[in-house]
């Protein structure tokens, strides 16, 4: 399966899903990642992984249509199945999200329904939850709240700063995002309305076969 992944920073996940594909573990190649900042480490991964790469920005198109549509030809020029926001820090419109119905995945920090939007780990620390996590979902209409593929649960801790937090979280986003792709590649993820279906996986959650 061909991906290609969005990005606007750190690209931390995107690492995870490039140590899972080096590694024998992920059965995808990654056909070209997109990032909509100039600066982000993420393209510096890239560069290290012989990955293609492309800087798309908002601020070079007129209006919001046409930097889409941009983004849509790249990821069709480069023949994607499956599209992967890895860390893309803008929200994408139903004209997007309808050129790759079902086939656009996200991963957000926090359980949702809980917490979308921005800052999901400060959300949870202000909301006092004891209990927050990860979540990969489709990509619908509805922001970071499409049918969920895999959550992970992560404690909150009575000492947290939304850095702890926001980094116990990551660890376990560096395994659910690969294993989301992987169930994807395998063709095992069926979607019945906002439920998913992950055939022969026993869990939603982590520990995940
Ligand atoms: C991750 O924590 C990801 O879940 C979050 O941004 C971070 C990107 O880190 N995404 C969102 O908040 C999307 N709403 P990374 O660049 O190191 O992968």
């Amino acid at each position: 399966m061909k991906l290609g992944i969005l990005v606007s920073g750190r690209g931390s996940n995107l690492q995870a899903i490039v140590d899972a594909i080096e590694s024998g573990k992920l059965p995808c190649s990654i056909s070209i990642v997109i990032s909509d900042r100039e600066k982000a480490y993420a393209l510096e991964r890239c560069k290290k992984h012989h990955i293609p790469h492309v800087v798309i920005k908002r601020k070079d198109f007129g209006n919001v249509q046409d930097f889409e549509e941009e983004l849509i030809r790249s990821l069709r020029q480069a023949q994607v199945d499956l599209v992967v926001l890895a860390g893309f820090m803008r929200i994408l419109s139903a004209h997007f999200i309808r050129a790759f119905p079902m086939k656009i995945i996200n991963i957000h920090p926090s359980l949702t329904p809980a917490f979308v939007g921005k800052d999901a780990q400060k959300q949870a620390l202000e909301y006092g939850v004891r209990i927050t996590g990860c979540t990969v979902h489709l990509v619908t209409e509805e922001l970071d709240s499409g049918p969920v593929i895999v959550q992970a649960c992560v404690p909150v801790l009575p000492d947290d700063t939304e850095e702890t937090l926001s980094e116990r979280i990551l660890a376990y986003e560096h395994r659910v995002l690969p294993q989301a792709i992987r169930w994807m590649a395998e063709g095992r993820v069926k979607v019945e309305g906002r439920k998913v279906q992950v055939i022969g996986a026993k869990y939603g959650t982590l520990p995940v076969n």
